[in-house]
This record gives structure tokens, sequence and C-alpha cells, in this order.
């Protein structure tokens, strides 16, 4: 199982080609790597293996799936993902590779639901770094990466500064010296011909200006995102949901955790986030599980999920569904 691989050593990969091909390698099977850009050094893991994105967030004790950056290793690969406006294609070609993210409408299901946390959007960005492009050429998939460190601490610039973070929860470093930035990215939100700053970064705002000719909406989005509230406005079930729920009533459909209830065979629909109760194998299930039941039903009995580990993130996005909400 991938969380106990990642109790083991982490490995120390150098930046030539026999490390680019083996940290490739533990993407492929779904493990985590750290890999350096430009900005800071990310935490990568393959963005189309919901089972390896949720394992980011247990890796970092996150305790919530805010949603995360998409690192492709050119423009048209960016758009598979998501929709490039004509004002969007005009930055990338100016700043990419670079420390600039945009953030689209989605265009595809190729990255899981667990990196966009459910929103119709997604966060791209081509990093400038040789080792991460290499890297991202030879997986030939999206990363998703957020900065390789524990939730709450700061982000690490150097293999070092992962190591003393991550080293034992991670299955590899790459090791590409220290990073020129430093800084994460600046993440721009592009709606139609729109632009928001939704963090500040590496690229100054200034500079985006004069390349897109049109003025950015100082709005900060960056914390709110991820702050009570944001998420829920964005994505939220249709369906009522009733949480820690022993048992399935009449007329509900049943998202269970662990073994089911015997009274969970007569609900109106039954899927489970993880049979024998993996934390990991639910997180990577939640969203899409959740649309499924969401589609079918109007009222879902959810199972008691521990508080411990990514369980404290799965609880937090099933509060926010099951908040009550505005309208
Ligand atoms: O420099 C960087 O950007 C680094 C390196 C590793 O590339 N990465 C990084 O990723 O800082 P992360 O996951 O820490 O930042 C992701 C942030 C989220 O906190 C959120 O603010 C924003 O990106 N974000 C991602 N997807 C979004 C979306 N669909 N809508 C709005 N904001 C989004
Ligand atoms: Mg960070």
């Amino acid at each position: 199982m991938a969380s106990e691989k990642a109790k083991a050593a982490t490995e120390y990969l150098k930046a030539d080609p026999e490390g680019v091909s083996r940290a490739a390698a533990l993407l492929e099977a779904g493990a985590l790597v750290a890999f350096p850009t430009e900005t800071v050094y990310g935490l990568g893991a393959d963005a189309t293996d919901a089972r390896a994105v949720a394992g980011i967030f247990e890796a970092k004790g996150r305790p919530r799936f805010n949603p995360l950056i998409a690192h492709v290793p050119d423009m048209e690969s960016a758009a598979a993902i998501g929709h490039l406006s004509p004002l969007a294609r005009r930055l990338a070609e100016r700043f990419w590779p670079g420390a600039l993210t945009l953030v689209v409408p989605r265009a595809s299901d190729e990255v899981s639901d667990l990196v966009t946390a459910g929103l119709d959007t997604v966060a791209l960005r081509v990093p400038a770094h040789p080792v991460a492009l290499e890297l991202l050429r030879a997986v030939g998939r999206p990363l998703a990466a957020p900065s390789a460190n524990p939730s709450g601490k700061l982000s690490p610039t150097t293999a070092a500064d992962v190591l003393a973070g991550l080293g034992g929860r991670i299955a590899a470093v790459l090791d590409g010296g220290p990073t020129e930035i430093g800084l994460e990215s600046t993440i721009l939100g592009v709606e139609g011909d729109t632009l928001r700053l939704l963090r500040p970064g590496g690229i100054p705002v200034e500079e985006i200006e004069a390349a897109a000719g049109v003025a950015v909406e100082h709005q900060r989005h960056d914390g709110p995102v991820t702050a009570p509230g944001q998420l829920e406005s964005h994505y939220a079930p249709e369906a009522h949901l009733r949480l820690n729920a022993a048992a399935p009533e009449e007329g509900e459909a049943w998202l269970g955790f662990g073994p089911d209830p015997d009274a969970a065979t007569r609900a109106v629909a039954r899927l489970s986030l993880s049979p024998t109760g993996n934390l990991r194998e639910a997180a990577a299930a939640l969203f899409k599980t959740l649309r499924t039941l969401d589609s079918t039903s109007s009222r879902i009995a959810v199972a008691p999920i521990p508080e411990t580990g990514l369980g404290l993130a799965i609880n937090d996005r099933l509060q926010r569904a099951a908040a009550p909400r505005d309208g």
C-alpha cells in the first residue's frame, strides 16, 4: 500500500538522466516525488491518478482539499486540460515556461477531481526549471504539485528543505539545486477578458498588465478559496447530506465507509468511499462518489469517517457539502 511505502526512507535522486527516469517511474507508479521548479520545490503526483493526488494531502497533513496546480510541459498539454481563451494564450506565450499559473475553465476530465477540488476551473502552469520540464516530458502526464512542505510550514527551496519536512513521508526527492524564485507562482484567474489576481507571486502584476493590455483586478482569492464559505459556492451537491449516520433511513441513498450496516442494502442507492475503511482510497473517491449519488438521490446518508489522518480533510469537505446554502 502506498501509505506504507511512504514510511520507507525517501530516495535522494540527483537530477541526472538516471535520477529523472527513476523519478518518472515512481510517479507513473502513483508515488510522490518532490522536484525542483524555478519557484519552489513541488510535491508531485500524477494528476490523473486520484489516489496519488490524495497522497499529497496525506503527506502534507493538509486539513483541507484545496485545489492544486496541474504542471504541464507545454501549452499544447495545457490546452488539453483547460480552455485557453485568446487572452490566456497571449499570457501563456509571453510567460510560459515561467512563474505564472492560469486558472481557466476545465476542458476535460483528464485531471482528477481532487486536483480541482470539484471546481469547474483548473490551475495550469508550465514551470521554467529544466529538470521539471525533463520530468514532465518523461512522465507524459500532468503533475499536481503544491509546495513540498508540511502544511503550515515554509515552502522549500532546496532538496534539503524538502527532506527536513517530508523525509520518510514521500518516495523521493529530485535534487536540482536551490530554486531560483523561492516564492510561488503568480496565480491569475482568466474569465473571458477579465483577469483576476488570485495570488501574488513570482511574476509582477505590472508585467502581466503590460503583456495583456488590460488591468488586473486585485481580488485576493488565495486564502478565501480554502476558507469557509468559498468552496461551497463553487461546489455543492443538490442532495441533502446527513452526516455520521449509523444507517440509511427510508428514501435515503447510502454513502458508506468500511463495512456496511445491514440496512444499507435497502438504500435507494449505495456506494462506498472505501469498503475496507482505507482513508486514502476514500479521499481519492470522494468527489466522484458524491457526484454520482447526487445525480441519483435527493437525500444521502453518510457513514461516520474517523477524524484522523485524511479523515479530517474528508470530513471538512463533507461538512461543506452538507452545510445549508443560501437561496
Ligand atoms: O510556484 C508554485 O505555484 C508552486 C510550484 C510547486 O509550482 N506550486 C504551488 O501550488 O504553490 P499550491 O498547490 O500551493 O497552490 C495552489 C493554489 C491554491 O491554494 C489556490 O489558491 C489556487 O492555487 N488554485 C488552484 N486551482 C484553483 C482554481 N481552480 N480556482 C482558484 N484557485 C485555484
Ligand atoms: Mg504552499
